[in-house]
């Protein structure tokens, strides 16, 4: 059983597997090959690698022979694969429908760990959480240096300096940690969501809920922790309250997802030209359209005097704990299911996780999600 870790297209920093996932999958009985160079991005050298017990390999050889092949992202064009070899990563099928068709025409058995059901039993297999944890970090240590103010409360010779207010918007995986992260550096922290069982959370972290009252939004924990669209009367309820709310923020950041639609709109640009200039907005939405009206995905704009900050992909800012965390994710899933007596992985066609991310399998697209668009 030969485990291949691809090289990331340019762009992207992280790696799938590390020293440590390397050594466990021998336990188990498989080779790993990682491909010349993959870990360089995050500080994992191929000597390291080698160390670990990898050999290293180059794309054609990584590929003709490999039984597992383990990615970041997916990759556009795999030739030279072994029929009904293993593709698993964050393969994006919502948006990459012709890669998925080339996976299935490839013979390739393609796991996507994005669409892994929010079970119990699947909570370490989770990428979105490990990832979104981080980003939820990076992005207030992001708005921290770009502030030109500090986040704690000081009191000097030289006079007070006032304590940062922090908001943050959207209190799912990513949230939680901003909240954390901006109260460990000394803000002053208020937070909202759509979901009812997260004011608890926003308490429990020190911060100061902010919700929309006498409104229905979504009760408890939504489905599977997810978000849903909120009524016409909600939603406009929500923007009074952002609105006297944020006029006094400092740092604004905005986590809003809602799975299988573009990212609610949360901030508008009036509500911007009430901000004090120098106020700092990071919005980890962008790529989904954004929550902030004028963020630019993958830019950093300046409206009203306000800096929106839309860095993509903010996880892969963090390289080598964010491959760490996506590599024992994958580790995880494989182990969950790997059969010691034949040293691989057996997935049966019944069991929930195996039917969440199973995208092509046998040259077809199998995916209930691909088949019957929601
Ligand atoms: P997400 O990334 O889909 O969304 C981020 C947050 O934005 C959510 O809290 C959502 O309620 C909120 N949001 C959506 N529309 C909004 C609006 N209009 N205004 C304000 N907020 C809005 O969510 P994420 O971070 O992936 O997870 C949400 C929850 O799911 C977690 O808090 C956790 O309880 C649960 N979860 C459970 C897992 C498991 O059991 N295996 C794994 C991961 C998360």
């Amino acid at each position: 059983m030969k485990i291949a870790v691809l090289k990331e297209a340019p762009g992207e920093t992280r790696v799938a597997a590390i020293p440590e996932t390397v050594k466990k999958f021998a336990a188990l009985g498989a080779s790993v090959a990682v491909e010349r160079g993959a870990g360089e991005a995050a500080s994992i050298s191929d000597a390291v690698f080698t160390d670990a017990g990898a050999t290293i390999e180059d794309r054609q050889n990584l590929l003709v022979d490999a039984d597992i092949i383990l990615c970041i992202g997916g990759p556009d064009l795999l030739s030279g694969v072994k029929q009904g070899a293993i593709l698993v990563g964050a393969l994006d099928p919502a948006r990459r429908a012709d890669a998925v068709k080339g996976y299935a025409e490839a013979g390739l058995e393609a796991l996507a760990m994005e669409w892994m059901p929010r079970i119990t039993r699947a909570q370490s297999m989770d990428i979105l959480s490990s990832q979104s944890n981080l980003a939820g970090y990076k992005a207030v240590v992001d708005a921290a240096s770009a502030y030109g103010r500090a986040f704690p409360m000081m009191m000097t010779a030289a006079g007070t300096v006032s304590p940062a207010k922090l908001f943050v918007m959207g209190v799912g995986v990513a949230g939680l940690q901003a909240i954390a992260t901006g109260r460990r550096l000394g803000a002053q922290v208020s937070a909202t969501d759509v979901r009812s069982a997260t004011r608890e959370q926003i308490q429990s972290l020190g911060a100061k809920p902010i919700f929309v009252e006498n409104v229905a939004g979504i009760e408890g924990e939504g489905a599977g922790g997810y978000a849903g669209e909120t009524s016409a009367e909600y939603k406009a309820a929500q923007a009074e309250l952002v609105s006297s709310h944020i006029a006094k923020q400092d740092i604004v950041i905005t986590t809003a997802l809602i799975p299988g639609r573009a990212a609610p709109l949360l901030v508008s640009d009036a509500q911007l030209a009430t901000m004090r200039a120098g106020s700092v907005i990071v919005d980890l939405a962008a790529e989904a359209g954004g929550n902030v009206e004028g963020c630019v995905a993958g830019e950093t704009v300046e409206r009203h005097g306000v800096t929106i900050i839309g860095t993509r992909n903010l996880a892969a800012t963090l390289a080598a704990d964010s491959s760490a965390l996506f590599s024992r994710n994958l580790y995880n899933f494989l182990a969950a299911f790997w059969d010691k007596e034949t040293s691989q992985p057996n997935l049966p066609d019944d069991d929930e996780i195996v039917k969440a991310v199973r995208l092509t399998k046998g040259g077809k697209i199998v995916s209930d999600r691909l088949l019957v668009p929601a």
